[in-house]
């Protein structure tokens, strides 16, 4: 991430590693300003002939190097790499002296300083930012960490594995010394020192072995830590029992950090997270932040197997662990709670997230081919999508025979780096099954699109289902093989479910198909990637009433809620092109959903909610932020005074108290939250009084944000009133204040380009940490309409965080470049300025390795 010219790095290029690394021991003298490093490395060469140990450097200076004890010359510097000269030695110990600045490391990768701890972050390719290292996935070792510091400032000294001494030592010190039994790469290593307080807790594993469970956070938090507990113990009994996986260590500890580029990391036994995903109480979390928490302290459990005990040979493989481990959380939530609204939610973020980035010039296969960059590529692609292509595997085999794929692959790779072809080579030996075509996923870009289309025999009543998969260009990528789509379908006659069809599972596996559906009196209605089955876009022309009987009738929730989806979005399409509105039928549908909403309120709160201004854009050639605004605006509100009545009673209904997270008592939460913003975009005079008086009695986070987000999107006194209220209740708990600035960032009033500028002078705000940065400016990216202001005040508010943000983290500033590449999609004048502020970017001087890559390929499209 230092500004040198951009390397690209191929698949295709791996070589075996020339140097083993099986034992490193490291000591740390800790210092917040200073952290003096020595690592022995006792390396073993592989290659035949001498090779020189290329050690990788990041920023690092060797103030001494040894060899088996001696000091030792034969040493270069190669850029930022150290290459010792080892002759013909066949093995060695190299021990290399360096010092490092914690508190000056804002890239928040290595060793850094936040409040005042010591915490590090080394997945990619942070390792090097410590001590040089090969610092390369395939090269497992051993670890003994020993760390000294103060004992007043750092009295707790955590590493992975086991501690197996502590010790005083001179002026006020003490010392720990930590082993870790499995080997692993340098990606996994971590360490922790500060002044932290535990959440203590164990669980037994299902061969009798007593895991010790810590979580640790700063004073005055821990009462905040008990969901995130129960939902360790939960994950590692579902592990258990759904993976045959069992934990493999007697410790197991989880460290919350308020600064942290990502959501969390899976360090062997010593997992770091962002606050963010830790702490949780019904006053200052959402119930969509409790499944926040459970989701992803699930995920990084789970790659203890998949990622950690198998872990990946090179960072293209990442999919191997990422999409597997998602796959594996999603699967765990949907059994936590609701199956159906999970799977909408997952569908959801695919949608918003994967999908955009297919379709645009950073488009990538989940198993890349070249990149500059390694975390440009922690992707929704390699994450969500590699999650996708899991499920479809799994969808195809059924679960026993999948569950036979996967322990055919843990067995045979524990231990090992693996590869992507190694996961798929297992699950074919394990669960019987040829998935040669299947292979394209891992290697073609661009979001498959289906042309569905029925056809009819009058004579006989005989129907087929004729189907057609095009696969988009993609950047290298012009054509495309056809891929082997997995579609749940299914066929219902017009009268009635009573004559329906059995659910088929096709096989879509060239250009062109026809599927039998069997003899009907009329048009049958077509139900299509049921479940979401496969990760494409189907074209299927269905007429709103098809739809609208969909919707209240198929025997499938995630299809239910899709023909509802596909009725809003058609009409919206319609609307925005300048056709004549139709909203009879929507209300219609909504009204006949709403009856169902006292049996399964979750569900039906993700049925009825609009589709997002983003999504409506991604059906358009050329999207019209303006127009989409109105329209969706308008269709808001006409539902809203339609079912006015249907709104009231959901919302006189009292909410149940904040503590019960039921998923009753969620999904009852998430209604009233809808049904508070479709009263909300009526021109009901009572709406601000309304959604106040619900913020004021509030008794938990996830009303209170509901009523708060509503009242931002208008003009009235309660607005100021509630943000005020809201800002000083709050001011110093910086994951609340977050969601302060995230709501006005996400405001549909036409000035929000200005508010966001003037929020990020707002004194609470700083370019230190990054979840502050994202609440503010990824929610302002999310705000389609403001985002696009015609004058291109948004692009160039983005584009100055992103200069201005570049020098101290540049992973979080390249990750917000996205979006100003998305200038194909729109009209030539924003094409335009979009263009313009990506080229102001590209001339900064120095500008990062990440931030370079993600520009020049969205400039170039
Ligand atoms: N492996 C982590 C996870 O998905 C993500 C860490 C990525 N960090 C980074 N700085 N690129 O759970
Ligand atoms: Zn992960």
């Amino acid at each position: 991430s230092s500004p040198v010219p951009p390397v690209t790095i191929h698949r295709t290029a791996y070589r075996p590693p020339e140097w083993r690394v099986p034992e490193v021991a490291l000591d740390f003298a800790l210092g917040l300003e200073e952290t003096r490093v020595t690592a022995a490395l006792s390396v073993v060469r592989d290659a035949d002939a001498p090779a020189p140990l290329v050690l990788r450097g990041d920023a690092l200076t060797a103030e001494a190097v040894r060899v088996d004890g001696e000091a030792w010359n034969g040493w270069r510097m190669d850029g930022p790499d150290l290459v010792v000269d080892l002759g013909d030695r066949t093995a060695a110990v190299v021990e290399v002296d360096t010092r490092i600045d914690p508190a000056a490391n804002s890239q928040l990768m290595g060793l850094y300083a936040s409040n005042s701890m010591l915490c590090t972050q080394c997945e990619a390719e942070g390792f090097r930012r410590i001590t040089f290292h090969p610092d390369r996935p395939d090269v497992l070792s051993r670890y003994r960490v020993r760390m000294e510091g103060d004992k007043a400032a750092f009295p707790i000294l955590l590493s992975n594995g086991n501690c197996v001494a502590t010790g005083e030592g001179e002026g006020g010190t003490h010392w720990a010394l930590w082993e870790d039994p499995w080997p692993k790469p340098s990606y996994l290593f971590a360490l922790v020192a500060g002044d932290l307080v535990v959440n203590r807790d164990h669980f037994t594993t299902l061969s009798g072995r007593r895991v010790e469970l810590g979580i640790w956070v700063r004073a005055g938090d821990q009462d905040r830590t008990h969901h995130a507990m129960a939902s360790l113990k939960h994950s590692m009994a579902w592990d258990e029992q759904v993976y045959g996986r069992e934990y493999d260590l007697d410790l197991f500890n989880i460290v919350a950090v308020s600064d942290f580029n990502m959501g969390a990391m899976e360090n062997k036994g010593l997992n770091v997270f962002n606050t963010r995903y830790i702490l949780a109480d019904p006053d200052t979390a959402t119930d969509a932040d409790y499944d926040g928490v459970e989701g992803v302290v699930a995920h990084e459990y789970f790659h203890n197997w998949s990622g950690n005990r198998v872990t990946c040979r090179d960072w293209f493989q990442l999919s191997l662990k990422e999409g597997f481990t998602v796959y594996r959380d999603q699967s765990f939530s949907a059994a936590m709670g609701s199956a159906a609204v999970k799977r909408i939610e997952d569908v959801r973020v695919l949608r918003a997230a994967q999908f955009p980035e297919d379709a645009g010039p950073l488009a990538h296969p989940i198993r890349p081919d070249s990149y500059q960059e390694i975390s440009n590529f922690y992707t929704a692609t390699v994450y969500n999508k590699g999650a996708e292509i899991i499920r479809m595997m799994a969808t195809m085999v059924g679960p026993e025979r999948f569950r036979r794929g996967t322990d055919l692959y843990f067995d045979r790779h524990d231990g090992e780096a693996a590869t992507c072809e190694d996961f798929v080579r297992a699950i074919e030996d394990g669960a019987g099954i040829d998935l040669t075509q299947f292979r394209l996923w891992y290697s073609q870009a661009g979001t498959p699109r289906i042309a569905a289309r029925l056809e009819g025999d009058a004579a006989s009543g005989e129907w087929v289902l004729h189907l057609a998969q095009t696969i988009p260009p993609t950047p290298g990528q012009p054509d495309k093989a056809p891929m082997l789509i997995p579609l749940r379908i299914k066929a219902f006659d017009r009268d009635g479910a009573a004559q329906d069809t059995a659910e088929q599972l096709v096989l879509l596996d060239h250009a062109d198909a026809t599927v039998p559906l069997g003899r009907f009196a009329g048009r049958p209605m077509l139900s299509i990637n049921r479940g979401f089955s496969a990760p494409v876009i189907v074209d299927c022309a269905r007429a709103p009433g098809e739809l609208a009987w969909l919707a209240a009738h198929d025997d499938d929730p995630f299809a239910r809620y899709e023909a509802l989806q596909q009725l809003m979005l058609d009409t919206l399409v319609a609307a925005v092109s300048g056709e004549a509105a139709e909203r009879g039928a929507v209300v219609d549908a909504v009204r006949e959903t709403l009856a169902g909403a006292a049996a399964d309120p979750a569900f039906v709160a993700e049925a009825v909610l609009l589709p997002s201004e983003a999504f409506i854009g991604d059906q358009m050639v050329t999207v019209d932020p303006d127009a989409i605004r109105r329209e969706r605006l308008a269709l808001q509100a006409a539902i809203g005074e339609a079912l006015e009545s249907e709104w009231r009673a959901i919302l006189a209904d009292p909410a149940p108290p904040a503590t019960d997270l039921s998923p009753a008592a969620k999904g009852r939460r998430r209604l009233r939250g809808v049904a508070l913003a479709y009263l909300g975009a009526t021109a009901r005079d009572d709406a601000p009084a309304l959604a106040f008086a619900i913020f004021s009695d509030a008794d938990g986070m996830t009303e209170r944000q509901a009523a708060l987000a509503t009242l931002a999107h208008g003009d009235s006194d309660e607005r100021a009133h509630a943000l005020d209220i809201f800002y000083q209740r709050y001011r110093d708990n910086p994951l609340v204040l977050d969601k302060w600035f995230q709501v006005q960032a996400w405001s549909l009033r036409p000035d929000t380009v200005d508010a966001v500028r003037d929020l990020a002078r707002h004194p609470d705000f700083t370019l230190a940490n990054p979840n502050r940065v994202r609440a503010l400016y990824g929610a302002f990216t999310a705000n389609q309409a403001a985002f696009h202001r015609p004058d291109g005040a948004g692009y160039r508010l983005l584009a100055d965080l992103v200069i201005a943000l570049d020098p101290k983290n540049p992973q979080t500033a390249a990750r917000l470049i996205p979006p100003l590449g998305r200038w194909k999609r729109f009209d030539e004048a924003r094409a335009a300025l979009m263009k313009a502020e990506l080229g102001r970017i590209l001339a900064q001087p120095g500008l990062s390795r990440d931030a370079t890559e993600q520009a020049s390929k969205s400039l170039v499209g």
